[in-house]
């Protein structure tokens, strides 16, 4: 005799999108998603992350966030595509002179071209996939060294100029989609990364754990919010 399913059992596997996954905070975004069941979509620069991601058994397409040419083919590869939640993470933290030292004009584009660009061109191509009904989920995982409100000190500046240019777009993203989407900027908490470095706070495991619970836990109401990796609100 068949043991009856529950409603638990029954429901469809979350599908997700991660845009930046060949390592850090990504790379554990997937890691925790696959381990979970979702079926999950990621992005790569490099043909080696890309087999990497592949063998976890994810859909893995190749992007590079600044290259138009690029997010034009991923929003074919990713026609009819329906998410649950999609993820901008890709980011570089480029030049870490502080105020008022002019950082290079090379670091400057590269850091808006990832950081700001590489959001902007992306958020029109993934509104569109994202599931109907206004429960999807679209989050940039931006940076408190963003907000202005809570700043200290000006450090670091043009990757704040750069998180905190994101928090705008994302802050617009969210109007334009009110009522089709749930649209957030993240914080990560800072993670030993190749970027967070050694001596930060969290691994990458406590932080991806803590965003998926607080991605999980989103309603519409939450739509423009910018948020801590565990859910409490963070000053623009
Ligand atoms: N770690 C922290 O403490 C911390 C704190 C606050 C915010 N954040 C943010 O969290 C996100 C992830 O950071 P992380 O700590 O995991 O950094 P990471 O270890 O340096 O990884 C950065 C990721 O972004 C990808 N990436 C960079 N430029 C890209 C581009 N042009 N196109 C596509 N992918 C690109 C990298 O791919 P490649 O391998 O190809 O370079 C890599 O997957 C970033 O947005 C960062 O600003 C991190």
């Amino acid at each position: 005799m068949n043991t009856p399913q529950t409603p638990e059992l029954v429901q469809s596997a979350q599908r997700i999108l991660v845009i930046g996954a060949s390592r850090g905070l990504g790379a554990e975004f997937v890691r925790q998603y696959r381990a979970d069941g979702a079926e999950v979509v990621a992005t790569a620069r490099s043909d080696a992350a890309l087999a990497v991601l592949r063998g976890q058994g994810v859909r893995a397409l190749a992007l590079d966030v600044t290259d138009p040419e690029a997010v034009a083919n991923l929003a074919r590869s990713l026609e009819g595509e329906a998410f649950d939640v999609a993820i901008v993470n890709a980011g570089v933290l480029l030049g870490r002179a502080s105020a008022p030292e002019a950082p290079t004009p090379t670091d400057f584009d590269a850091v808006m071209r990832a950081n700001v660009f590489g959001p902007m061109q992306l958020a029109g191509v993934l509104a569109p996939r994202l599931v109907p009904g206004g429960r999807g989920v679209l989050a940039v995982v931006s940076s408190r060294m963003g907000s202005i409100g809570g700043r200290t000190n000006g450090s670091t500046w043009l990757y704040r100029a750069s998180k905190a240019a994101v928090n705008s777009v994302w802050k617009d993203v969210s109007f334009a989609l009110a009522g089709q989407a749930i649209c957030v900027s993240l914080h990560p908490g800072w993670v030993k990364t190749d970027m967070g470095g050694a001596d930060a706070d969290l691994s990458p495991a406590e932080s991806i754990a803590a965003m998926r619970a607080t991605l999980a836990g989103l309603g519409p109401a939450d739509n423009g919010r910018f948020l801590n990796y565990d859910g409490s609100e963070l000053p623009w």
